[in-house]
Formats: C-alpha cells, sequence, structure tokens
C-alpha cells in the first residue's frame, strides 16, 4: 500500500462581493491512500475547468446546486486520468470527466458523473472542459431549447450574443452564424476581441460593450432588432438588448456575470419591452438536458471536423494558480475558455 500527498484548495471564507482569492481560499495537503476498495479507481487530475458559476457556489443560498461547504475541496469539473485501477472498464492510462475539485489526487467509483473521454484526432483532452464538455453543450441547448434557433435561424434571423469570446458565447455565435447562416453580433469586452469575433470566427459583426457609443452602435448593427438574444451576461447590455429586441424575440438567459459579484444586484430596467413586444425571457440550466447529451457531442463533433466551429484555451499553469484564474474570468482576461493545467498527461510508452 502507498501513501500519496494530495495538494487540494478549500473554501476556506465566502466572498460578499468581489472575490480575494487569497481569503477564500487555503491550501492544504493531505496524505491520500492508494489501497482501492471493490470498483474503485485512482485518478490524478490533469485540467481543471474555470466557470463563472463557481462564484455562485460559493455563496450559501438556494441554487440548481448545494453550495460549496466551508473547509470542502473547491468543486471543479476536470479532466483526469486513471493512475491505479480496481475496474476493468477504467483501466490505467484512460481520461475521465468527472467532478474532482482543485485537488491533485481522487479516488472514483463509477457513477453518472464520470464520464470517460474518447479521443480522436485534433481533439485535445481539455476539450472536453470547453466545446465538448458542459461550456460547449450549455452553448448547444441554449440556442436550440431555449432560443428555439431551428425554427428560427436563417439569413433573416439577427442573433447577438453577449460573452460573445468567452467560451459559452463563442461556441454560441458560432452555431448561429455557420450552423445556421444568422446575421450575428458578438459583444465583447476589447477592441481586440472584437476583431477575433470577427477575423477568426467569421461573425458578422464585433461590438465593445465598453466602448461609449456601444448602445449606439448595437442599434446600427441590429436594423431589424434582435430576434434571438444569447445573454451570458446580464446587467447593463441586457437592459441595452431588451430594447432592441424584436417582435416575439427570444432572451436565452445562460448567465449574469456582470452580477455574479453584486452585494445586491440590480434588475433590469427595461423588462416591459417584454410585454409590448410579446417576447420572451427564459432561463435554463444545462443539465436539464442530460439525456439529449450524445446526439448534442455528435453533431458538435461533425461540426469540428468540418470547420464550422473554432475555438481557444486560455491555460494557467499549476493548481496553486486557480484562485487567481477563478478571479481574472471576472476581469475577461480569458479568451475561449479558460483551465488550469495541473499536471501532464502520463504518456502510453511510460505507463
Ligand atoms: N445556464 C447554464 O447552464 C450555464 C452553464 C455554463 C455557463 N453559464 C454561464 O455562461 C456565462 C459564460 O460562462 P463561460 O464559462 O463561458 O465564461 P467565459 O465567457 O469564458 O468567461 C467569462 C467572460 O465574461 C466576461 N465578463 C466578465 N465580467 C463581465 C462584466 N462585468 N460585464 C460583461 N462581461 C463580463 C469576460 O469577457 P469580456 O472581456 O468580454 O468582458 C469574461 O471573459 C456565465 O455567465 C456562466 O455563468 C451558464
Amino acid at each position: 500500500m502507498g501513501v500519496l500527498q494530495n495538494t487540494q484548495i478549500v473554501l476556506a471564507s465566502r466572498p460578499v462581493a468581489d472575490i480575494d482569492p487569497k481569503a477564500a481560499f487555503r491550501t492544504q495537503k493531505v496524505s491520500l491512500s492508494d489501497e482501492l476498495g471493490p470498483g474503485e479507481f485512482l485518478v490524478k487530475v490533469l485540467y481543471v475547468s474555470l466557470d463563472p458559476a463557481m462564484r455562485g457556489w460559493m455563496r450559501d443560498v438556494r441554487s440548481y446546486i448545494r453550495p460549496v461547504q466551508i473547509d470542502e475541496v473547491m468543486r471543479s469539473s476536470d479532466v483526469a486520468q486513471v493512475i491505479k485501477s480496481n475496474n476493468k472498464d477504467y483501466r490505467v492510462g484512460e481520461l475521465v470527466r468527472a467532478s474532482c475539485g482543485w485537488q491533485e489526487y481522487q479516488v472514483l467509483k463509477p457513477s453518472e458523473d464520470v464520464v470517460k473521454i474518447k479521443i480522436f484526432p485534433g481533439i485535445s483532452p481539455s476539450s472536453y472542459l470547453g466545446v465538448l464538455g458542459l461550456t460547449g453543450l450549455t452553448a448547444y441547448f441554449g440556442m436550440f431549447e431555449v432560443g428555439e434557433i431551428a425554427a428560427k435561424g436563417g439569413p433573416n434571423c439577427t442573433v447577438v450574443v453577449s460573452g460573445a469570446a468567452g467560451a459559452t458565447g463563442s461556441v454560441a455565435a458560432q452555431i448561429a452564424k455557420h450552423v445556421f447562416g444568422c446575421r450575428v453580433i458578438g459583444i465583447a469586452g476589447s477592441d481586440d476581441k472584437c476583431e477575433y469575433l470577427v477575423k477568426e470566427l467569421g461573425l458578422d459583426v464585433g461590438l465593445n460593450y465598453k466602448s461609449k457609443t456601444f448602445f449606439k452602435d448595437l442599434c446600427a448593427a441590429t436594423p431589424k432588432l434582435i430576434d434571438i438574444f444569447f445573454d451570458n451576461t446580464g446587467g447593463d447590455i441586457l437592459d441595452c438588448c431588451l430594447r432592441r429586441i424584436a417582435f416575439k424575440g427570444r432572451i436565452v438567459v445562460c448567465g449574469a456575470i456582470s452580477t455574479y459579484n453584486d452585494v445586491v444586484p440590480k434588475g433590469p430596467a427595461y423588462y416591459s419591452a417584454l410585454i409590448t413586444q410579446r417576447a420572451r425571457m427564459e432561463g435554463f440550466i444545462v443539465f436539464d438536458y442530460a439525456k439529449k447529451y450524445g446526439k448534442a457531442l455528435e453533431d458538435m463533433s461533425n461540426w469540428i471536423k468540418e470547420g464550422k466551429l473554432k475555438t481557444r484555451e486560455t491555460v494557467i499553469h499549476g493548481l496553486e494558480n486557480a484562485p487567481e484564474a477563478l478571479v481574472k474570468l471576472f476581469k475577461g482576461e480569458n479568451t475561449g475558455k479558460m483551465l488550469v493545467k495541473v499536471a501532464e498527461e502520463t504518456t502510453a510508452s511510460r505507463l
């Protein structure tokens, strides 16, 4: 029997407003026995997903998932590699996506939260936290199930996506543009990101929401108003888009990152546009569509192969940098999926 030294990052205190990473988290080393019970397998974490939703998990409030407790390992979705196994279905060297949290190692058992990863050429393991993970699935189901893009999409349909240079937004915007041929306007927080949206992702327009002329620019870019608004940010951007919503328009409430650090979030001022335009605004959680993940992932894999979906990652190295990386999401320091690389994958020759 062996004992591993396992580095973990736990929630130390609940932030009230912006996250102070030094106060909110604590690093600890614990011993982990590698003795495995029946069906168990030991994994080492390779990549940790950083998600704005983590800010919500740090609050002690009613939500779609229970809050992370004080002194508990910070929850995250991860890609991990099996390094010892007592289970013939999870062999040493294989990769899984699982919720191990901010730590180096974990002993797992098969469950619906542990998903084996199939690697195919051109797809990196980290993609299973991004475009082929919950992020990509969020974009897919938000667009299909809430935005109803299959019914509304086409060249006469104007789609606006906020947080468009981020992980979820970039996939949502490309589905609207390259799968359904809509006119797509992406909103992001810098001119460089706007250039990326147009030149690299092929959107029609990129708008910087920090510009003084943002609302005027949005009006100019949406002469036929907005049929589908896929919202990742909430706040003032949501208000601007409410003012431009088309008759029977749809607002997909995917996220509201601009409000997550607010002590008391303020609501949209222009929501009465939903009445006058008979529009609909609807929230969702990606887990609602778990039974349909298979078909969605097949579609997304095909769109990647066909060049319809391009992705970027912002990779921070070292588990110890996970708290700072989380804060960077709220400063817009990522383009595409924000990840922490914790360890190298052990290649077949070294197993
Ligand atoms: N409903 C669901 O099931 C579900 C699942 C996953 C994610 N989400 C939501 O989807 C949204 C995007 O998540 P993600 O993982 O893809 O993150 P992301 O978009 O890759 O990263 C967050 C981005 O938000 C932008 N941002 C930060 N503060 C902002 C502010 N005050 N105002 C406007 N934009 C701001 C930044 O880009 P800029 O530089 O452009 O500001 C940053 O890069 C989040 O709101 C998240 O909670 C929902």
